[in-house]
């Protein structure tokens, strides 16, 4: 079985690259690339692009997972409705392996991917806590600018069966569950399955991919969420957001599983963009929670959740 070990990259389709780009970088990318038909976005870390939008009608297209190795991209070519080796066409080249996963949802396993040099970012922020004092005539000025984003760190897909969708994840990509979530007032009915990467005793984030049960016809992605440095990052791209004129979805907040500091953006086709920072690390070893999907089991602070939040398209 492989074990991906990383989520990297994720594939839209939108009828205006322009527009997008425009979005895009006031949410924090910087354009990797570009051609007629295709935008790519990346992040101030080393993966050469992390967002992708095909020209087209707007919607979501793929997930790009971590091969674990060259042999794991091999034995991913032999799963049932796999592509075969692929090179990729795009900055960094490498090879991929693109497979139907639950629900035509496709996954690109992907392996050999040229490192891009990383983009500066600025440190994080040294707090003068009450206790602990870092910064003495040392004055707290961080620039006013978009949330930089480092990189891609979960996006979460709503599946018509959720149980058999995080058994597909679990039993063909290797990943483990950190927690569920199910209806307040029926535990054996799930909404959701937070899933990690697998890097035995080497920490992954919380989730790299939250699969959500879909309200019937209702397969799409909820969203896609990028990792900044902190939360005066996700605080001052909230303001950088909402001086543009976009659409807020929810935020800014603290989630209880995975305890990330969220931020949550309409882009111009109605998809749901978030910021996050100080996310939770998690190794094998973990057991899995069960909670039930109650308001203060989502966030632990933040502004009341919207109507709209679950909805998948929102313009
Ligand atoms: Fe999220």
């Amino acid at each position: 079985m492989i074990k991906v070990q990383d989520i990297v990259y994720c594939v839209y389709r939108s009828p205006d690259l322009d527009k997008m780009k425009t979005f895009l970088t006031d949410f924090g990318m910087v354009e990797a690339g570009r051609a007629d038909d295709k935008l790519f976005m990346r992040g101030a870390g080393a993966y050469p692009y992390i967002n992708v939008t095909e020209k087209g009608p707007a919607g979501f297209v793929a997930v790009g997972m971590l091969a674990g190795s060259a042999a794991e991209l091999e034995e991913a070519a032999k799963l049932p409705g796999a592509s075969g080796v692929e090179a990729i066409e795009a900055p960094g080249g490498g090879k991929r392996v693109r497979l139907a996963g639950p629900d035509g949802f496709r996954f690109d396993i992907v392996h050999g991917v040229a490192p891009a040099a990383e983009l500066p970012v600025r440190k994080p922020l040294p707090i003068n806590f009450a206790y602990q004092k870092q910064r003495v005539i040392d004055l707290q000025r961080p620039d006013f600018e978009p949330a930089r984003i480092v990189r891609l760190g979960h996006c979460v897909l709503k599946f018509s069966d959720g149980d058999g969708a995080v058994k597909w994840l679990k039993d063909t990509l290797g990943m483990l569950v950190t927690d569920r979530l199910h209806a307040p007032d029926d535990q054996k009915k799930t909404l959701g399955h937070f899933m990690r990467v697998n890097r035995g005793d080497k920490p992954s984030d919380h989730h790299s991919i939250f699969a959500l049960q879909a309200m019937p016809g209702d397969i799409n992605v909820h969203h896609t969420s990028y990792e900044v440095q902190d939360p005066d990052a996700v605080h001052i791209g909230h303001q950088w957001m909402q001086n543009k004129g976009y659409k807020l979805a929810w935020g800014v907040g603290r989630h209880l599983l995975g305890s990330q500091v969220f931020d949550y953006w309409r882009s111009p086709d109605g998809y749901i963009f978030e910021h996050y920072a100080d996310g939770d690390l998690l190794n094998d070893k973990v057991q899995s929670g069960d909670y039930p999907a109650t308001e203060e089991n989502l966030a632990q602070w933040g502004p009341a959740l919207g109507p709209t939040f679950f909805d998948s398209v929102v313009v």
